[in-house]
């Protein structure tokens, strides 16, 4: 191999390693979630919307919900918002919305965003618990 070509395989390899790297933050990781909520028979209505509603719908609701994401109605929730889908039912630890809510991976995604204005604090550990719990019983 003469040394343009060589140097050529040389940043391509590096090109490729930095690939695999930001893929693989990106990468969602279950085991740093917290734990999925013992309590069995979660439904939205009983209780995931008085949740949503006292933390999400401030910005997830009306004419233009932010990320065309709708937090008011269960179906609207399944049906996610631009970069659906948000909640795989069945499967809490591939949904990107629990990611979101217990503020782990990407920040500019972290709900409710940090130092909102409307003050609303994040969930606690509790609650992401409730809400994976929902989602691993089908999202009903
Ligand atoms: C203070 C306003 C605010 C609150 C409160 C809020 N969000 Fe958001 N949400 C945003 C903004 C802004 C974006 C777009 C972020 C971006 O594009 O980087 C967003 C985006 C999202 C998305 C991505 C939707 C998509 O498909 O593109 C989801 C899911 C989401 N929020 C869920 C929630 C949940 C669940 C709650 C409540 C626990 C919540 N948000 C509370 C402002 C808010």
């Amino acid at each position: 191999m003469n040394r343009s070509l060589c140097s050529i395989a040389a940043a391509s390899a590096v090109a490729f390693s930095l690939l695999t790297a930001s893929a693989a933050d990106k990468k969602l990781d279950p085991s740093k979630l917290p734990p999925v909520a013992s309590q069995t028979g979660v439904t939205y209505d009983k209780d995931i919307k008085p949740l949503f509603e006292k933390a999400c719908v401030k910005c997830h609701s009306g004419e233009k919900p932010k990320s065309k994401f709708d937090a008011t109605t269960l179906a609207n929730i399944i049906k996610g918002g631009k970069n659906a889908p948000d909640v795989i039912a069945g499967k809490s630890g591939e949904s990107p919305l629990v990611y979101a809510i217990a503020h782990i991976g990407d920040e500019d995604d972290f709900m409710p965003p940090p130092d909102n204005k409307a003050k609303i604090p994040p969930l606690t550990k509790e609650q992401v618990g409730l809400v994976r719990a929902w989602i691993d019983q089908g999202a009903k």
